[in-house]
């Protein structure tokens, strides 16, 4: 059982055959905000990404370059590390399939499930989709394709199989038991109907390409890419060795976080594989949608493809960050536009935000000497108020224990709405000249709320609220949220302020 307090979370491995995209972008993304969350909460995480760089679709795109599949590799998944330092990621670790740990602990699964009876050679006759790395009988072709739309070639050969089929039972078994094993639930009865409809063997080695691992034994088959990307999980902590620190604390994983059209892979053959292996099945798997764009599913033939390196560039690390975040329900399809990211950027981030920060620390500037005021006695709106922002983390808690970075946005930005008003429900700025001890009061109760907004805006704006809290000067040690009721000392001095988020389409000075 991973150690209490642990947290591990996981994000697909990325197939290296093209550049990364806002849907890549995205599934780390989702793991960043929520690996931050629990860091600031207390919790001791480690957050896993990386590349899967086996395969036949793999192979197939570096012969088209010219290179070698190790020096394509070399080269492409780069860029998905440039993705990640440009999306400001917290990964604790990125794997690549071709390094020496993984492919150790590849074969390592391979003979427990051997050693387990599972594994059995025979011939493999049916449908291949490359771009999918799947297989498809007859009767899921749709008009000549795979169901995704993929194109099939027909394959026979000599491989291995897993006894799926074995499985079914404890499968069942395990959903009946942890109903949140894949969230959201509609998914869970996709993933139940579809192993009650009857499980097949699996085929997990090929033998009509090189690029993958060997299996033990005999190195004319690889192993399936899918048994070998899945494998990525446990080898980043250190399996086989299952007596290690990094294992013993870390496994099993408290989310797979995976796009829907991966979550067979993660909710079936993984856990069977495990199982199967005598190792725990992860906690939960989360399968979130997918993004199109203006409306149109996002292609290379399309030319629709939006790069996150384009949109960083052209709004800000931190407004991008927030649209995805913010945009759609998480677990839902939705669509990119750039008129709705504009309209996130200005209303949300510049005027809701930015704005209150702005005008409360521009206000404190000019009329408090530059330093926290002094609160007097509160009336029922500060408490109000103050309550309010207060009763913020708990919601936050329970919205983050199910990945709803879209959820914990809206509640912070009710409170944010709930500021706003009260600065113009008591017009500091009018009571600078009429009271300005109240002033000093409103002043403080509306610091000590962009404090509390900086601190939970963190896990997906982490540049712009280290800003904000830069700029209230909360000691590094008053950043987490063990430091929730700790209120802002009257008469710290404060920085010269400086507007945070810029309106898109004007120039950054806001
Ligand atoms: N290599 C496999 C995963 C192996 S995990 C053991 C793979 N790679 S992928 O690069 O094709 O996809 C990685 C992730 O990107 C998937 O979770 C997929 O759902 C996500 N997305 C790809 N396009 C997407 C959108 N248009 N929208 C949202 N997410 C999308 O599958």
């Amino acid at each position: 059982m991973a150690a209490s307090g642990a947290f591990y979370v996981t994000t697909p491995i990325y197939y290296v055959n093209d550049q990364p995209h806002i849907g890549h972008a995205y599934t780390t993304l989702a793991c960043d905000a929520l690996a931050r969350f629990m860091r600031l909460d207390g919790r001791t995480v480690r957050f896993l990404t990386g590349t899967d760089e086996h395969g036949q679709k793999v192979e197939k795109a570096a012969a088209e370059t010219g290179l070698d599949p190790q020096a394509f590799t070399d080269k492409v998944s780069r860029h998905f590390r440039d993705l990640a330092a440009a999306m400001n990621f917290s990964h604790d670790d990125f794997i690549r399939t071709t390094e020496e740990r993984h492919k150790v602990s590849v074969r390592a699964i391979w003979q427990r499930l051997v050693a387990s009876g599972d594994i059995y050679l025979d011939k493999y006759a049916g449908w291949y989709s490359v771009r999918d790395e799947a297989f498809y009988g007859e009767s899921e072709l749709v008009d000549g394709k795979a169901p995704t739309g993929a194109p099939v070639e027909w394959v026979e050969e000599p491989s291995y199989f897993f006894r799926l089929s074995a499985w079914q039972d404890r499968l069942l078994q395990l959903y009946r038991e942890r109903p949140d094993f894949v969230l959201p639930a509609t998914r869970m009865n996709e993933v139940t109907s579809f192993v009650k409809g009857g499980l097949q063997d699996l085929s997990v080695s090929r033998t009509t390409f090189a690029w993958g691992v060997p299996v033990p034994g005999d190195p004319a088959h690889v192993v399936y890419v899918w048994l070998d990307a899945l494998t990525n999980y446990i080898s980043a902590l250190g399996f086989p060795d299952t007596e290690g620190e990094l294992y013993r604390t870390f496994w099993p994983a408290d989310f797979h976080v995976v796009g829907k059209d991966i979550l067979r892979f993660h909710a079936v053959y993984w856990p069977a594989f495990l199982m199967s292996a005598g190792l725990e099945p992860p906690r939960r798997v989360f399968a979130h949608g997918w993004w199109t764009v203006e409306g149109q599913k996002m292609s290379k033939s399309l030319g629709n493809v939006v790069s996150p390196f384009t949109l960083i560039e052209r709004y800000g690390l931190d407004q991008t960050r927030y649209f995805l975040l913010r945009e759609i329900a998480f677990g839902n399809d939705g669509d990119f536009s750039h008129a709705a990211m504009v309209r996130r950027i200005n209303h949300d981030l510049a005027n809701d935000y930015g704005n209150l920060a702005q005008r409360v620390l521009s206000m404190i500037a000019k009329n408090c000497g530059g330093s926290v005021p002094e609160p007097g006695p509160l009336t029922d709106a500060d408490e109000a108020l103050l309550e309010a922002a207060q009763a913020l983390l708990p919601k936050l808690r329970t919205a983050m224990a199910e990945i709803a970075s879209h959820r914990a946005l809206e509640l912070i930005w009710e409170i944010c709405g709930a500021a706003n008003r009260y600065v113009d429900a008591q017009a500091p700025w009018t009571l600078r000249r009429t009271d300005p001890a109240r002033m000093a009061t409103v002043l403080w109760v509306l610091a000590d709320t962009v404090r509390r907004l900086a601190l939970l805006t963190q896990p997906y704006l982490p540049g712009s609220s280290t800003r904000l809290l830069d700029l209230l000067a909360i000691p590094a040690a008053e950043r987490s949220f063990a430091a929730w009721d700790i209120p802002l000392r009257p008469g710290t001095a404060l920085p010269a302020p400086s507007g945070v988020f810029p309106r898109h389409g004007e120039p950054d000075a806001a």
